[in-house]
Order: C-alpha cells, then sequence, then structure tokens
C-alpha cells in the first residue's frame, strides 16, 4: 500500500516506500504551561522547504491533542485536522509555524508523551510519542535545535540540553522529536562532575524523589566509567556541560536516552545492596552505559527511520556488551549473553514473530523493539568486527562517526564505511540485515592423510514472508585439540560463504577434537552429531570458555531429553564430569555457576521439537526436578564445602570477583536445599545483609515450599519499597510448581499492593507466569486463560505494555492439540476484545497467522 496521502497514514509502512520529508525545521521553541489535566504546549517552529521533497505537503503528525490555535506567519494556519495529524497550506519558503494545544498528563495511562508519574511530569517519545505533545513532523530524519520554557511550581523543571535557568533550557544539537525530554518535578539529586579527555567540565546528575537519594551512588560510578570507556575504546567525548538522569516509577521500558536527559525506569538505576541484587547491579551498569553510549550511536548520529532502529540499537548493545566485558570478565559476560539470545532471539526468529534485524514493514513500531532488533543487531556487528578485525572495524566505526555526523542514517550508510576503510564488498554480509530466520549449519568432517576436513551446509528455515533464504557470510571460529587435550590448531576463522563450504585443516598427526563457533562467532544453530564423549572431553579441555560451557550444556540438555522421552536417569558420566567441574580450582566461581544452571526450559522443548517430538511442559518440569535432585545428591558430601568456601566476610561490594561467589555459593545452596529440606536456606535467610543473599534464600525456601513464614517476613520488612515489593510479587509466581503458578498469579491480582497501570509491577507478575513453563502452560488451561483477561484489561490503559508481554504465546504451535487449541482460544478471544489496540491487535495477528 502506498502512502498516497500523508494525511490518511496507510496502516501498514513498508521501508520500500521511504520518501524525504516536505519540509525541514531549524528551530523548535516550545512552552510548557504545567497542568495535570490541561497542559497547555505552545510551540514556535521555523520550517523551510525541503529541496529533495518528493511530495510537498505541509503535514504534521498529532494525536490526543485539543488544538487551540494554529498560525503560519501569524495568520490562521486554516489546518485540516484529522485523528492523526493536520495538513494546512505552508509556502514554499521559510515560515514560522505557531501552536497551542492542550493535553492532559495525568490521565496519560499508555506512558507514551507527556504524562504523570506518582506526581512527576515525564515524558516517553521513542518512537512516535512526540505528537502526543504537540503538531510535529515527528519523524527521525526532521532534526530540529531546541529551546524549552517550563511553566510550573515543580521545584525541579528539566529538559535537553543546558540548562538557562527559570525552567528554561537550549539544546544546541539539532536532534529529532524522539530525543526530546522534559520532567518536572519535587525531586532531588545526587550531584558530580566529569572532566572530558580533552577538557570539559560536565556536570553529572541523578534525580529521584525524595527517600531513593540511598539508592544513586552505584548509577553514578556506572555512569563515569561508561564516559571513560567510550573515550578510551572509541575515542567518543561527551558533549554538553551537563548530563541528567531521572528516575521514574511508571516506564515502558528499561530507559531511554534523550540528549542530555536520560529518563530510567527506576529499576534500571537505582540500587543499593540492602535492596538490589547482584543481577540488579549488573544490569543497572550495562543499561547505563547502553543509554550513555547512545550520545554517539543514535543522537550525534540517529536513523533515517524507523527501519534503521538496529542501525542504534544493535551498535548500542553491542557496545554495551563489550563495556560489561572489559568490566565484569568476557567469557561469564559472552555465556549470559548468549543465553539471553538463546531464550529470547531464537525463540522469536524460529516462530510467528520472526522479522529481519532490519524490518521490511510495520504497523505499530513499537512492536519492533525486539530481541531480534537488538540482540541479533548485535550480533551482527560482532561478526562484522571479526570478520575484518579489530582494526578495520575501529577505523570503519571512526570513518562513521566522522563521516555522519549529525545525520540520519541508514544500514547501508554504515556498512558503505567499512566497505571504503577496506576495500570490501559487504552485499553477502548485509543479508544478515534482511534475511530473518537463525540459520542452521550442519557440520560434516573426514579425515585422511594428516589432513582434517570440516564441511559446513547451512540452510535457514523460512520466515513469515520469507519463504526462500540465500546463504550468508558466516565467521566461524573453529580450534582444534588432540586426543590428550592439547591445542592443535589455535582459534581460526572459517568465513563460510556458500550453501556447502570446506575447510582444511593440514599436517596432523591424527583425526583432532573440533571446537567449532567459538564464543559464538556466529548466532547460529550448530546440527552435529556428536557424542557425549566428546562432549564430555570438551567440557574438560576446551580452552575456549565458551566452548567449555556449551559442551557442558550440550551434555545436560542431552540427558534431559532422554529423561523426558525415554524415562531414562541421570547417567553417571554426565554426573561425574559434573563434579570434576566443581572439583577444579582451576575454574572461576562464576563459571562453575554457569555450568551447573542447567538447560533452560526453551532449550529442551527446542532440542525436543528439533526430535521430531511434542513438548510437555508438565513432563519437562517433573524431569528437571529428577534431574536437578540427582545432581543434589551426587554431590552431597561436596556441596557444604563449597558452600562455605563461598561466604564473604565484609561488606557488600557489587564486583565481578564477589558475584562469582555469591552465584556460586547460592548454586550450592540450591541444591542443598533439595537435600535439607530448607534448612541451611532459612539459615541464610535470617542472617543476610543484603539482597542477593536474602532473595536466593527466599527462592529456595519457595521451591522446597517451605517459605511460608520467610515470605510474609519479607514482605512486612520490605512492603514500602515498591523495587522489592516486585520481587516478592515475582518470587511467588516463579516458584509455584505446576498449576499453583496462575493460581497464584490470580491471588496476586487480588494483593492490595499490585496496581496494573504501573509497568514493573504488571511485568512482576505476568512476566514470571509466562517465564513459569509449566505453570502457563498447565493443562487446564489456566494460565493461558488469565493472562488474555488482563492482556485485555491492560490494553485499554496502556497498549504498549499489553502488546509486549502478549509474546508469551508466540510458540504456541509447537503444543499438543490440546494446548494450541486453548492458545488459540485466548489469542482469538484477545483479537475480538472491543477497542483493542492497534498495538496488541498487529500482535495477535501475527502469532495466529
Ligand atoms: N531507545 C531506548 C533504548 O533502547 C528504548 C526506547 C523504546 N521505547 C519504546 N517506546 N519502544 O535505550
Ligand atoms: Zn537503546
Amino acid at each position: 500500500m502506498k502512502d498516497a496521502s500523508p494525511a490518511t497514514p496507510p496502516l501498514e509502512i513498508f521501508l520500500s516506500d521511504y520518501t524525504p520529508p516536505a519540509y525541514l525545521v531549524d528551530t523548535v521553541d516550545l512552552t510548557f504551561k504545567l497542568d495535570p489535566t490541561a497542559t497547555r504546549v505552545l510551540s514556535k517552529i521555523a520550517f523551510r522547504p525541503n529541496p529533495d521533497a518528493v511530495d510537498k505537503t505541509f503535514y504534521l503528525h498529532g494525536e490526543q491533542l485539543k488544538l487551540i490555535s494554529a498560525t503560519i506567519d501569524g495568520k490562521d494556519a486554516q489546518a485540516k485536522v484529522t485523528d492523526l495529524g493536520l495538513t494546512a497550506q505552508a509556502p514554499d519558503a521559510p515560515f514560522i509555524w505557531e501552536a497551542e494545544v492542550e493535553i492532559s498528563p495525568s490521565t496519560n495511562t499508555a506512558l507514551e508523551g507527556l504524562y504523570m508519574s506518582k506526581g512527576m511530569y515525564c515524558t516517553q517519545c521513542e518512537a512516535e510519542g512526540f505528537r502526543k505533545i504537540t503538531y510535529y513532523p515527528d519523524r527521525p530524519d526532521v532534526m530540529g535545535v531546541f529551546t524549552v520554557t517550563i511553566e510550573g511550581s515543580e521545584k525541579v523543571k528539566l529538559s535537553n540540553g543546558n540548562d538557562l535557568g527559570d525552567g528554561k533550557w537550549h539544546d544546541p544539537w539539532p536532534k529529532p522529536a524522539y530525543l526530546f525530554a522534559l520532567v518536572a518535578g519535587d525531586l532531588v539529586n545526587l550531584h558530580d562532575t566529569f572532566t572530558t579527555k580533552s577538557g570539559r567540565h560536565v556536570d553529572l546528575n541523578i534525580y529521584v524523589r525524595d527517600g531513593d537519594l540511598h539508592k544513586t551512588a552505584f548509577g553514578m560510578d556506572a555512569l563515569k566509567r561508561s564516559m571513560t570507556w567510550d573515550e578510551e575504546v572509541y575515542g567518543r567525548e561527551y558533549d554538553l556541560d551537563l548530563f541528567n538522569i531521572v528516575a521514574v516509577d511508571d516506564f515502558n521500558m528499561g530507559a531511554m536516552e534523550n540528549k542530555g536527559l536520560n529518563i530510567f525506569n527506576s529499576s534500571a538505576v537505582l540500587a543499593s545492596p540492602d535492596t538490589s541484587t547482584d543481577g540488579n547491579f549488573a544490569r543497572i551498569e550495562t543499561i547505563i552505559a547502553h543509554e550513555y553510549f547512545h550520545n554517539w550511536t543514535g543522537n550525534r548520529i540517529t536513523c533515517r527511520d524507523w527501519f534503521q532502529l538496529c542501525l542504534k540499537e544493535g551498535l548500542t548493545v553491542f557496545r554495551d556488551q563489550q563495556f560489561s566485558g572489559d568490566t565484569r570478565g568476557h567469557a561469564v559476560e559472552r555465556i549470559n549473553d548468549v543465553l539471553q539470545l538463546r531464550a529470547r532471539q531464537f525463540r522469536e526468529d524460529n516462530g510467528p514473530l520472526a522479522h529481519p534485524v532490519r524490518p521490511e514493514s510495520f504497523v505499530e513500531i513499537n512492536n519492533f523493539y525486539t530481541a531480534t532488533v537488538y540482540e541479533k543487531g548485535a550480533e551482527v556487528i560482532g561478526m562484522l568486527k571479526t570478520l575484518i578485525g579489530d582494526d578495520a572495524y575501529y577505523k570503519g566505526c571512526e570513518l562513521y562517526f566522522t563521516r555522519h555526523d549529525g545525520q540520519a542514517c541508514t544500514i547501508e550508510d554504515w556498512l558503505k564505511c567499512f566497505e571504503d576503510t577496506t576495500g570490501r564488498d559487504l552485499t553477502q554480509f548485509k543479508l544478515w540485515y534482511q534475511q530473518a530466520g537463525t540459520p542452521r549449519v550442519k557440520v560434516g568432517e573426514s579425515y585422511k592423510d594428516g589432513t582434517y576436513t570440516l564441511t559446513f551446509t547451512q540452510s535457514t528455515p523460512a520466515t513469515p514472508g520469507q519463504d526462500t533464504k540465500d546463504p550468508r557470510v558466516i565467521p566461524i571460529a573453529v580450534g582444534l585439540l588432540n586426543d590428550a587435550g592439547e591445542e592443535i590448531q589455535a582459534t581460526r576463522i572459517c568465513e563460510v560463504t556458500d550453501e556447502i563450504h570446506k575447510f582444511r585443516f593440514t599436517g596432523l598427526d591424527a583425526k583432532p577434537v573440533p571446537s567449532i563457533n567459538r564464543g559464538f562467532s556466529a548466532p547460529i544453530i550448530l546440527e552435529r552429531d556428536q557424542s557425549n564423549e566428546e562432549r564430555a572431553f570438551l567440557l574438560a579441555h576446551d580452552t575456549d570458555p565458551f566452548n567449555k560451557w556449551e559442551s557442558g550444556r550440550a551434555l545436560g540438555r542431552d540427558v534431559l531429553v532422554r529423561m523426558v522421552t525415554e524415562d531414562a536417569t541421570p547417567d553417571q558420566a554426565y554426573l561425574d564430569a559434573l563434579e570434576a567441574v566443581a572439583r577444579d580450582d582451576t575454574l572461576a566461581p562464576d563459571f562453575k555457576a554457569l555450568c551447573f544452571s542447567g538447560p533452560s526450559n526453551d532449550d529442551i522443548q527446542q532440542a525436543l521439537v528439533d526430535a521430531g517430538v511434542t513438548p510437555d511442559p508438565t513432563k519437562i518440569f517433573l524431569a528437571s526436578q529428577t534431574f536437578n535432585l540427582s545432581i543434589s545428591q551426587s554431590l552431597q558430601d561436596l556441596l557444604p564445602r563449597i558452600y562455605a568456601e563461598m561466604q564473604i566476610d565484609g561488606p557488600y561490594r557489587p564486583v565481578a570477583e564477589d558475584m562469582g561467589k555469591r552465584d556460586w555459593g547460592n548454586a550450592a545452596l540450591a541444591m542443598l536445599s533439595r537435600l535439607d529440606g530448607g534448612a541451611q536456606a532459612a539459615k541464610q535467610f535470617a542472617t543476610a545483609d543484603n539482597m542477593t543473599q536474602q532473595l536466593s534464600a527466599l527462592g529456595c525456601l519457595l521451591r522446597a515450599e517451605v517459605g511460608e513464614e520467610q515470605n510474609q517476613a519479607f514482605y512486612d520488612q520490605w512492603k514500602n519499597d515498591r523495587l522489592v515489593m516486585d520481587k516478592w510479587f515475582s518470587m511467588q509466581v516463579m516458584f509455584a510448581k505446576l498449576d499453583a503458578a496462575p493460581k497464584m498469579a490470580k491471588a496476586l491480582t487480588e494483593h492490595p499492593d499490585f496496581d496494573m497501570t504501573n509497568p514493573n509491577r504488571f511485568r512482576a507478575v505476568f512476566g514470571a507466569l509466562a517465564g513459569n513453563t509449566a505453570g502457563f502452560h498447565s493443562p487446564d488451561g489456566s494460565g493461558y486463560a488469565l493472562l488474555a483477561d488482563w492482556l485485555i484489561k491492560l490494553d485499554a490503559k496502556n497498549p504498549q505494555t499489553a502488546a509486549r508481554m502478549s509474546t508469551a504465546y508466540e510458540t504456541w504451535k509447537r503444543y499438543d492439540a490440546d494446548r494450541q487449541g486453548m492458545m488459540r482460544d485466548a489469542l482469538e478471544r484477545i483479537k475480538a476484545a472491543p477497542k483493542l489496540s492497534g498495538d496488541l491487535s498487529e500482535m495477535v495477528t501475527r502469532i495466529l497467522n
């Protein structure tokens, strides 16, 4: 469908229909007269015709605005207004647009545009929220210089850029409207400073509501470390005298990189030892870095249109992963990133919601802030770096920053920088942006006369709208070991470009043991008949930490799959291999903990699907129980010693070394709890002096179904801390067994502290339900029905979060006919709900197809 008239935008928007904007913006002056139900927004915008425009219609986006007045060069604009925007006769010369609109922040429960959260005003404009603030060409390729005046009695009034005093702000850097931000409220702040490498003095603040100030120190430290890292690794310096972060309780996402005024979900910035887990600290550090890094990858260079979202998100995720690796250790960070990728992105890529890293069309762009755009987008950058090498990668980035500073760009612009610096043709590489689906690579091997040959055969299954795929370029890192466990071929990148591609390794004495896709160098599914002996061998000897872990994981998966399909019991060889890991003093504690984390439910399900078996979540859950119990029993004698050795004296520190010890110690506690009925966990709960220890003990007790008393104590202790209460809500659903999970979720929605309008609280309950696979898929369908009820309720208030959570159903076609039928019913029921939002409607339609 063609965008015939901009006054009636099409439902589905296509990348191929892109046309340049009719008018460009030089400056934007905004005045906000704040009022909870009747905020007035005055805008004065200097437009000029775009010489490159095809369609010359003057069109401004605008939704849910009450237009008070609009003029062009001082004369009534005689605008034609629809629900989505307006058109007017504009001169074919520069002109001034002035308008006044009225909006109601306090009734804005969608949390998009200007809204209120616990008495404070805040904004979320990405992707298309600015059009709910005033009439504007709300597209990222229109960039303007903003000056903002905020009128209101609030103690603190913030916007982008530099503070001119009295609620007046000026941002010298031209930016698209999605980077606009405003905050006003009675806030307090932690202040600090940073001096950039060329000597710019930058004031740093983290603004929070009264009572949260003690949770800001870690975020500030993470911010300063991020600023230093971007200077050292990418040569990127900060470009304003001020950098503000604000914590907001009601927020749809993690955080937002508005120029000079990042707005964070409070869960993504506030941390203290007694209220935050190690996992929270690590996540906060990553998100702070991510939003800060956007200043160059996203803000100084932005996206031409929303199809290019991965240009800023994939690249920025890649950068935050590099930062976290440098900070916390590359081996463990890489394993965690891949765990996430497989759990979320592979699942998406292999189901009805599969889409390319750069989608070709969308109905609602908010539905494309996905694991594919973010995480697979980051993998693609990683592969580019692997293929061209580190030096060429940073040279290409440097060219990108100088060539495109101040521009709104495309993936083509990005890739061209690397073609120009390396002389390499990246046409085939670009398929990673264009083709959806996770490539499968079959591995064949042969050995003859000292030559070992690996044959890779690639294929990618059909995905919605893409029946056939072309072969991609896949960098597969390979190392070889001899049967004494010594590395005889250091890691070499096999650049697979053809459908069938052979690689030879010569001069060998005997058939080697290959270690393939080291470091997970490509986001693919390897298909290889590998014996458990070889897996155990690699678990013991591989020099590549990722594949060492991966081999143990594959062993565990094989055991569990056989337990599900053949009622097997865990084999001794596997238990011995795990014991060897537990006893190996050369391995870091966090690495050991990962080796014991066991295959995820999704891993098992995928393995079953691949083996042609319909996964039964109930059966998998029960098998996992036996699996974990067997492991605990086989390590029985060792566990108390491990547990004791991992205890830390002295105050809590959120550093990798201590976190690793707590991880491994708590893994030991979880195993112990399966044997001692929770006795040790109860002790830990009673004496814990930080949230990591307290919460993991509570988890063990809930799992053992003996934690009632502690659960109540936890509530009493933390009932006034919103972020800890989210954990409390979530834990009870997470650890409820089988159909107790939907029952628990339902009971919690009736708890006085349940608040569906707060996305964190809603996710605490329903995210946990969706994540409790056996519970969500209870054979009576109660999980499906409960979620559907609540998504329909939530959609009326907050379509974005409702749409996002509907992905719980995306694997529905995997299951037996009964479950499929019940999930289809749930989806159909959502689809038929009156006044369903475009967001949720697009999602359920795609999931059902
Ligand atoms: N750009 C933000 C980030 O990745 C995410 C904002 C997404 N917002 C949305 N409404 N989809 O850091
Ligand atoms: Zn981002």
